[in-house]
């Protein structure tokens, strides 16, 4: 599905998100400043890399990993210097504790099995790494909530559909983030998979989840 949608999804994402998605990536930039710049980080489910390029701003090695081929190409096309390379996020192929830090940006509701993938982050990191997620969720006001639903059930998949020319993805992203567990929820999930220090901040009333975490150290 992402490979169909592959050559369009940057300008789809803009203009689903009236540029909306900027901002939130920019809150998610502003947890990693403090972190040293030489040690590596990793950016999962990269895409076509937004996250990547921001990394790349801080860090003096960054990779982008993503298991779709077309997502990476099209990366590689729009910074051919970044460091893309294809892995499943069931899979890493990283010795354990590789990366001070892993990001996962509206990827981590897409992998098929969420505790596979929350183990794989796990072991991929350094004792004391941090993992950032950023995901869709529900706002819990109901008005937002409704507005939101409508946008994404009835408007998303027309202009997606437009723009891409796969309204069935279009049907199915916004589906998968109504179902996605959010807020609270995620955050239990977070810490059953082993993570401490857990946090995060509702962006846009809801519509989208910053979740801080990380791996505890030696006890
Ligand atoms: C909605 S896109 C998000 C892309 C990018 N992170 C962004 O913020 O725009 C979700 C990405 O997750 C990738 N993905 C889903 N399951 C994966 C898996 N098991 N391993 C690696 N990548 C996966 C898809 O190929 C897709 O590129």
């Amino acid at each position: 599905m992402f490979g169909s949608i592959a050559g369009r999804y940057d300008v789809a994402n803009s203009f689903l998100s009236m540029g909306i998605h900027k901002w939130w990536r920019r809150v998610l930039a502003s947890h990693w400043r403090d972190l040293p710049r030489d040690r590596p980080v990793l950016d999962l489910c990269s895409g076509t890399g937004d996250v990547l390029f921001d990394l790349e701003k801080h860090f003096d090695s960054a990779l982008g990993a993503d298991f779709c081929l077309p997502m990476l190409q099209r990366g590689r096309e729009r910074r051919p210097s970044s460091h893309f390379l294809q892995a499943d996020a069931l899979q890493l192929p990283f010795q354990s504790a590789s990366f001070q830090l892993v990001t996962v940006s509206f990827g981590i509701r897409n992998v098929e099995s969420l505790e596979r993938g929350l183990s794989e982050i796990y072991r991929v990191l350094e004792p004391e790494g941090r993992v950032l997620i950023l995901e869709f969720g529900q706002p819990k006001n109901v008005l937002w909530r409704a507005l939101f639903n409508w946008y994404s059930q009835y408007v998303m998949p027309l202009l997606g559909g437009v723009l891409t020319g796969n309204r069935a993805a279009y049907e199915y992203l916004p589906e998968t983030s109504r179902l996605f567990p959010c807020g609270g929820d995620f955050v239990t999930i977070l810490q059953r998979a082993g993570f401490g220090d857990v946090h995060y901040s509702s962006l846009s009333g809801g519509i989208a989840y910053l979740y801080r975490a990380k791996r505890p150290g030696k006890v």
